[in-house]
């Protein structure tokens, strides 16, 4: 009868991306070039069957066992009560006089005896989680390629018989030589690791190629070897949900602003804030997280280009005391280290920091600083795009911090073009006002409800931000500098 149970894979991640963990009595080949994590990973599933009260045996046809024990130790590892059977060059010389045979057809015996004897030890083992590491080696105790399939179908045969789950390693070039191991197992998982474009870090992978019996994550999902030994971080396409907008809003507390935005933004919606540097968007953002946060609701601020410290230092100037909010947990503030989290590692923590509701305005400083963070790990978009639809569907009120690279010249509204992701956009921008910088504010787009269509004046010091009146003579806001045109006809016009 068909025993379609679960082996759990003991790696973080892995299970979701198998959708449940290996099945049982099925082999797969784990694929990678050398220091990928092969060997490290089937440890971890055997040592995973160890605390399941699994039997494991791993037949080492590399390492020797002491090395192996030694390799693993930087995890805090040991290998007690796992069957580690040395099959190393060392180890197989002593073997050639081995004459019992019962698995191959006598024709084959002559070259068989290894084969022969790692069938022996798994019959008088009997495991139930078996590694061979790794069939590269193996291959050489075979004549010809025809010997080596019909060895290699013998095994997995038998295997089954025995009820055995097992995980065989491999180098890339001998699947691709030998199509035989491909058909042969019944799940194909490969291992990758390369250098990332900027060259500045390894990027590790696993995907899925084959998995016999059962559905699972598609796609490159990133992976960590830490001193806990692999982390996989399943690259989890968020479904785009239609979240029902409850019309409560996040509201600056600041009456011009909050008038100028229609009322303030809607709880749920995405609203980038844009411009260039030094123009307050940061200041802004965290001010409207402060406020919500003071309202009762849960918000939290994911900065890529400046510390904690940083943030909580230029707020205390702009006259927002955040300790507080810090101290009783409505308000969190994470500094991401640009290229320590890949972008679904940082997406796996986000969702961990949010399940439940947890967080009800969360904000992303900048996008650019997401950008130069996680551009090594491919489309930035693509991805922000799948953090967006989680968060939305969450209920949470998103904020992007947008910074435009240009302080002057043609105004592109989102450098990194995920314009059309934002149910809001809040324009912030210089301008000149008799040789003078002013800041100016409008609000550019409003998906929901009304907002109005001017631009104010903003001013920034110690008691926060204060709205000025309406600007009517501004000229050249969306391309060239911005101007303030003076009223009196006679005064000359300033570009
Ligand atoms: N304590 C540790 N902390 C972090 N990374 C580690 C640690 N120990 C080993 N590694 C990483 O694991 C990699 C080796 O993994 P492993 O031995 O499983 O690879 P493999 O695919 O089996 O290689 P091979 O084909 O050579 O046997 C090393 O390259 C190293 O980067
Ligand atoms: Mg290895």
């Amino acid at each position: 009868m068909a025993d379609n149970r679960r082996i759990s894979t003991g790696i973080p991640g892995l299970d979701r991306v198998t959708k449940g963990g290996f099945l049982s009595r099925h082999t797969y080949v784990l694929v990678g070039a050398p220091g990928t994590g092969k060997t490290i990973l089937s440890l971890q599933w055997l040592l995973e069957g160890r605390k399941m009260g699994d039997k494991g045996v791993f037949i080492s046809m590399v390492e020797e066992p002491a090395g192996l024990e030694q390799n693993v130790s930087g995890f805090g590892w040991n290998l007690d009560q796992i069957e580690v059977v040395d099959f190393s060059v060392a180890a197989t010389s002593v073997v050639t006089d081995y004459d019992e045979y019962h698995v191959f057809p006598p024709s084959e015996v002559e070259y068989t005896p290894v084969w022969e004897r790692i069938c022996d030890i798994i019959e008088e083992k009997r495991p139930q989680r078996l590694v061979i590491d790794s069939i590269t080696q193996l291959r050489q105790f075979s004549t010809d390629a025809y010997q080596f399939r019909r060895h290699l179908f013998s095994l997995l045969r038998f295997l089954v018989r025995l009820n055995c789950t097992t995980l065989l390693s491999c180098e890339p070039s001998a699947i691709t030589q030998d199509s035989a191991i491909s058909s042969a197992v019944d799940g194909i998982i490969y291992l990758e690791k390369e250098i990332s474009p900027e060259r500045l870090i390894d990027l590790r992978s696993i995907h899925i190629q084959k998995f016999r019996g059962s559905d699972f994550l598609a796609g490159t999902h990133p992976m960590r070897i830490t001193s806990k030994g692999i982390e996989v971080f399943p690259h989890v396409i968020e479904p785009c949900k239609d979240v029902k907008l409850t019309g409560e809003m996040v509201m600056s507390n600041i009456p011009k602003l909050d008038e100028l935005l229609g009322g303030g933004l809607e709880s749920g919606t995405v609203t980038i804030f844009t411009g260039p540097s030094g123009t307050g968007k940061s200041t802004l953002a965290v001010h409207f997280l402060a406020q919500a946060a003071r309202a009762g609701k849960q918000a939290a601020l994911y900065a890529f280009e400046e510390t904690k410290e940083s943030v909580l230092r230029r707020s205390e100037n702009f006259g927002m005391q955040l300790d507080p909010l810090l101290e009783n947990g409505s308000l969190r503030i994470r500094y991401i280290n640009p290229l320590q989290l890949y972008p679904d590692e940082l997406l796996a923590m986000i969702r961990d920091e949010t399940a439940g509701g947890g967080r009800d305005v969360v904000a992303l400083d900048s996008l650019r600083g997401y950008h130069m963070a996680m551009d090594q790990f491919g489309s930035t978009v693509a991805h922000i795009q799948n953090l967006m639809h989680y968060l939305k569907s969450q209920r949470a009120t998103i904020l992007l911090v947008n910074e435009t690279e240009n302080i002057t010249g043609d105004l592109r509204m989102t450098e990194a073009g995920i314009s059309f992701l934002a149910d809001n956009i809040l324009l912030l921008r210089y301008v000149e006002r008799r040789g003078k910088l002013a800041r100016v504010i409008g609000c550019m787009k409003k998906r929901h409800g009304l907002s109005q269509s001017e631009l104010r004046e903003v001013t920034l010091s110690q008691t926060g931000f204060k709205i000025g009146e309406k600007l009517e003579n501004l000229v050249g806001i969306l391309s060239g500098v911005p101007t303030i045109r003076e009223k009196n006809p006679g005064t000359k016009q300033r570009r």
